[in-house]
């Protein structure tokens, strides 16, 4: 079973415990003795499940258990036991015959156990990791305001005139004493901790974290303003001029449907920016009538920090009728894409996005065929209102490619979501995983990908002489087919895909050397995914959180240039999180504890599944302010968005959206 699985159990059972709990207290405050003891038994049995699956929990990463660990279990087991030891004994000598089980304590002893049990779920959606003293002072108060106000409604004087004449009711004058002693001790503790634990929220939280390593120097400081690419081409190379113009137009689909997109040029997905390694790509971006101001960021393409289009932090979001011009060198070959990074989770969407693929110069690559002689499609995928698109902006989803052609597909996800990806009808290989080439990747056929939101696969193979498709989300009427002839006459239908194993990425290629050790990190930083409570862009929000807080509180991660950096990246949520370092290339080390042992997995973007804990390292080498988020754009609008940045570098940019947030007016 997976973590994620054990996840979702543990809090199936954490809600059967505090059904159980507040049953056996209602019906015993209902003087139903039979129905209380069954109940009492099933509330105990279920709270020592509940031991078993945070046990099992913990065994995959005290991220998973700590505030149940710390706090809820404790306090439940301390409320259960006081339970068990007021109210057993009344229900075992009531179920002989003698009175009928239920006196003040023992109702409220129950029902505090069933507040507990409830209160340390609630923590668990509502804090989650870390647990903080704040959070932890707090419930404790709550829990005992409730079990307080409790014994106020049940030994209110109408009902101790009632109790009056039940066996094991003591005089008149002990009982009150005794209330008030409890009273005044229970409601000094929660007023105290309540106090202490507001106090204690309002002290500052820490703005940066050093994961190891050395804090911020003395060293003067170069501002990301002045990190631009270069502004010549590498010997040999030409320089690739653009002009994007950000605009809103009516936009035609392949299937006809016309749609209100936001576009480059017009276009959706914006032109393709095509260079050899090398060149210099120069892009004037121009905004025309986007509101809220737009950018270009290269997505997975490590370009100087000045060139990176983070508004608020390497430019101003270019607002209408202004201008930007980005330019750095094709260094890198490979198929990436570019996006707006102003309030992206909107734009990306509305369609400001498109493709950047370099091709490798000399052509050393085995598959490098004149233009003629091979197919090599490009092929972002886009969901438009609920529609998967895969086709470029010639919307053709059928191409011709002769028996023998080498064929490949460059796929793009520029969802929010991942998209698993099936090829029927050949066996290939993936040559590339975001932008960079696997080493000795091996033929597969009858598997599936899951394409990460933000990732790119390079599918290549011979083109056989039947058809071949490209089948998404195992939609088998849409996606995308290759014809030998060029007619739909080497069309062969496309079975179910459905049940096709997912290709192991981590287990795929075989292994080389890696140019650092990640073993020797300079620094180390974890972070815990979730959803809870936080403050986003200075409102309180049930956020995606990351160590427990919400953009832009989450503290910067400090590193220095040349460090050697690892991330632990653990999934504590039920949802996805395709996580998304800018600037720099990682190195997947393991997933779940189990190492990557195929080639060396070089990515920009991976996703973490529920339940799921990632290790990856990379060489700071590119200095800047990098975003570190969730390629899930509304998560990072929600909060799941921090800084990783390198001592000694400054903004003069500021704007407390300025990540992949951002207004829209
Ligand atoms: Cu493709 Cu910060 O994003
Ligand atoms: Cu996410």
């Amino acid at each position: 079973m997976t973590t994620g699985l054990w996840i979702i159990l543990d809090h199936v059972v954490a809600l059967l415990s505090i059904a159980m709990w507040f049953a056996a207290g209602v019906t015993l405050a209902l003087r139903r003795p039979r129905l209380a003891l069954a109940a009492l038994v099933a509330a105990m049995l279920v709270t020592l499940v509940r031991g078993v699956t945070v046990t099992i929990l913990a065994g995959q990463g005290w991220w998973f258990v700590q505030e149940k660990v710390l706090l809820g279990l404790p306090m439940l087991g301390a409320a259960a036991a006081a339970a068990v030891l007021l109210a057993g004994p009344q229900l075992l000598a009531a179920r002989r015959g003698r009175g009928d089980g239920s006196s003040p304590a023992a109702v409220v002893s129950v029902l505090g156990a069933a507040y507990a049990a409830l209160a340390g779920l609630v923590v668990t959606f509502l804090v989650g990791y870390p647990l903080t003293l704040t959070a932890a002072l707090i419930t404790i108060s709550l829990v005992c305001a409730g079990a307080l106000l409790t014994a106020r409604v049940v030994t209110s004087p109408a009902d101790s005139t009632a109790d009056a004449g039940v066996a094991q009711a003591p005089e008149g004058g002990r009982t009150i004493s005794r209330r008030r002693f409890i009273g005044w001790t229970g409601g000094a503790v929660a007023v105290t901790a309540a106090g202490a634990g507001t106090g204690l929220s309002f002290l500052p939280a820490e703005s940066v974290t050093l994961g190891g390593g050395a804090g911020r120097s003395a060293r003067s400081a170069v501002s990301v303003a002045d990190l631009r690419g270069s502004r010549s081409p590498a010997p040999g190379g030409i320089v690739r001029r653009h002009v994007l113009t950000a605009k809103k137009a009516t936009v035609r689909l392949a299937s006809g449907r016309e749609i209100e997109a936001w576009t480059y040029n017009g276009e959706v997905p914006g032109p393709a920016i095509t260079a050899t390694q090398g060149d210099l790509i120069e892009v004037r971006l121009h905004n025309a009538d986007i509101e809220g101001g737009v950018t270009l960021h290269w997505h997975g393409y490590d370009v100087p920090c000045g060139e990176d289009g983070v508004p608020g932090v390497t430019q101003m979001a270019v607002g209408p009728g202004a201008e930007f011009v980005y330019r750095f060198r094709a260094d890198q070959a490979g198929t990436y894409w570019y996006h707006t990074h102003h309030a992206s989770h909107i734009g990306v969407r509305k369609g400001l996005y498109g493709a950047l693929v370099v091709n490798p110069r000399g052509g050393q690559r085995a598959d490098e065929h004149s233009a003629a002689e091979q197919v090599d499609l490009t092929l972002p995928v886009h969901t438009f209102d609920g529609t998967v698109v895969i086709a470029g902006k010639d919307g053709r989803t059928e191409h011709p490619a002769p028996p023998g052609t080498p064929v490949r597909l460059r796929l793009i996800n520029t969802d929010s979501e991942p998209h698993r990806i099936v090829l029927a009808g050949t066996p290939f290989r993936v040559a590339a995983i975001d932008g960079r080439d696997l080493n000795q990747p091996g033929e597969v056929r009858d598997v599936s990908l899951h394409l990460p939101a933000g990732g790119r696969y390079d599918l290549v193979f011979a083109m056989p002489d039947t058809s071949v498709a490209l089948v998404v989300d195992d939609d088998r009427d849409g996606g995308l087919r290759l014809r030998p002839r060029g007619d739909a006459s080497g069309g062969v239908p496309v079975e179910d895909t459905s049940d096709l194993p997912l290709l192991d990425l981590l287990r795929y290629g075989a292994p080389a050397a890696v140019p650092f050790d990640a073993r020797k990190a300079d620094r180390h930083f974890t972070m815990v995914l979730d959803r809870g409570v936080a403050m986003v862009d200075g409102r309180p929000a049930y956020a995606h959180t990351v160590n427990g807080r919400g953009h832009p509180s989450i503290p910067d991660q400090l590193v220095a240039e040349g460090d050697i950096v690892r991330f632990t990246v653990v999934n504590r949520s039920l949802e996805t999180h395709p996580w998304h370092l800018h600037g720099h290339p990682v190195l997947i080390l393991s997933r779940d504890g189990t190492p990557s042992t195929g080639s060396p997995l070089w990515v920009d973007t991976f996703d973490v599944r529920p339940g799921e804990t990632w290790e990856a390292a990379f060489r700071a080498t590119n200095p800047g302010i990098w975003m570190n988020h969730c390629h899930n754009l509304p998560h990072a609008e929600q909060g799941m968005m921090l800084q990783l940045r390198y001592d000694g570098v400054t903004t003069p940019f500021s704007g407390s959206r300025g990540g992949a947030a951002g207004h829209v007016h």
